[in-house]
């Protein structure tokens, strides 16, 4: 199968993003061979068939490899997590040449790129996303973090890989729960910038899922390399369905919805808003809705109340003072960001994501 490479151009820290299949040691080795080497995986991923030769092998040909094993789930991005895996870095003696390998999804990519970020200033750290979401959104643009009692991602840094493996080998045994959650950031690509990219996923993702990773992260890439530290607004669009998404991850409280699941439900809310605020032709929020639902999303969550909703949208932290900023699409392809939301119109999008109000 054929192998892509797109490159995320960010000057001195511009990074490829490698995507195939059976092309990981290919990539991987050559950056690991000789070095001081901690592998970070979850309980899950290190227990796959796939998981014991890339161990086996990374530590054939590193100088040290310290291998660091964490739950799995959104409940291991915590900064008690975070101090522990300090902790082992400095126990091992992991110097500042060390290099952290993140295998797995978001959780652990977000995780371990904070450690990078953060463990003597910050060593180097090779992404290898093996949840489609990951693939397609967290491993690439160089957030990364951790959650708080008060909130999601409340504490990170902005720090990029040095680069992404998408083996598409390992993303076979992801859960097809996971699966159809990734497909939500894959859909919002097609939403916010490609309506010909919409057209190709909107009926279910194909088959070969690389040209499906290689448009989202090409357009992942381009507005990062245009917005590296969302200061001018541009990365910002990437947050389409995310106001609402994860309020409602806050609300329905850390892992009982995953996070591509509550994005689906905030992308109806979004489209909604967009309709209601900027034009967006009902047909096209009812054509995202289809979207969603064809690729196995949720598209409601009946016991959403606009009461406890609202208040933890105030303080999302892409809150601009005491606005909170939303991503609008007044056509599929292009976004508009908007603190106007009047309080009457958000009840009615919360009531569509409650699935209360038909439309
Ligand atoms: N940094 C960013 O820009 C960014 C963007 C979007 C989301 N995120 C974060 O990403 C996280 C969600 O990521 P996620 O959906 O990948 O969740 P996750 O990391 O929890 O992975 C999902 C589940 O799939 C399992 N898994 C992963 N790959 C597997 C494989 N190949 N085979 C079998 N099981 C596998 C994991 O063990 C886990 O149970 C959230 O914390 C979210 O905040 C970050």
């Amino acid at each position: 199968m054929s192998e892509k490479t797109v490159r995320v151009e960010l000057d001195a820290r511009s990074y490829p993003i490698h995507i195939g299949s059976n092309i990981w040691e290919k990539h991987l080795l050559p950056l690991t061979a000789k070095a001081e080497v901690v592998l970070i995986a979850d309980d899950n991923v290190a227990e796959q068939a796939w998981f014991v030769p890339l161990r086996e092998k990374l530590a054939a040909g590193a100088a040290k490899l310290v291998f660091l094993q964490v739950a799995a789930g959104e409940k291991t991005k915590n900064l008690t997590v975070f101090a522990n895996l300090c902790s082992s870095l400095a126990q091992a003696k992991i110097s500042r040449r060390g290099k952290i390998v993140a295998v797995g999804g978001g959780v652990v990519g977000d995780l371990a790129g904070y450690l990078a970020a953060s463990y003597l200033r910050g060593i180097s750290f090779i992404q290898v996303p093996t949840s489609l979401l990951a693939a397609v959104d967290s491993s690439v643009g160089g957030k990364t973090g951790v959650n708080l009692p008060e909130g999601k991602n409340l504490v990170g840094a902005f720090y990029q890989p040095s680069a992404v493996i998408v083996e598409l080998e390992f993303l076979k045994t992801l859960p097809s729960r996971e699966l159809a959650a990734g497909t939500a950031e894959v859909v919002k690509y097609g939403i916010i910038k490609a309506p010909n990219f919409f057209e190709l996923v909107k009926n279910g993702m194909p088959e070969d899922l690389s040209r499906v990773i290689e448009k989202s992260v090409s357009i992942k890439a381009e507005v990062v390399a245009n917005d590296e530290r969302e200061e001018t607004g541009l990365r910002a669009i990437l947050n389409f369905g995310h106001t609402i998404g994860h309020a409602i991850e806050q609300t329905a409280g850390y892992g009982n919805w995953l996070h591509g699941e509550a994005i689906s439900v905030g992308m109806i809310g979004a489209a909604w808003l967009s309709h209601r605020l900027v034009g967006l032709p009902l047909s096209v929020v009812r054509e995202i809705h289809a979207a969603l639902t064809a690729n196995q999303l949720p598209v409601a969550i009946s016991d959403l109340q606009f009461e406890q909703l609202a208040p933890v949208i105030a303080v999302d932290k892409k809150s601009t003072g005491k606005a909170v900023k939303w991503v609008l699409c007044p056509e599929l392809g292009r976004t508009v960001q908007s603190t106007e939301v009047p309080e009457d119109i958000l009840r009615e999008a919360i009531e569509i994501c409650a699935g209360r109000k038909e439309f």
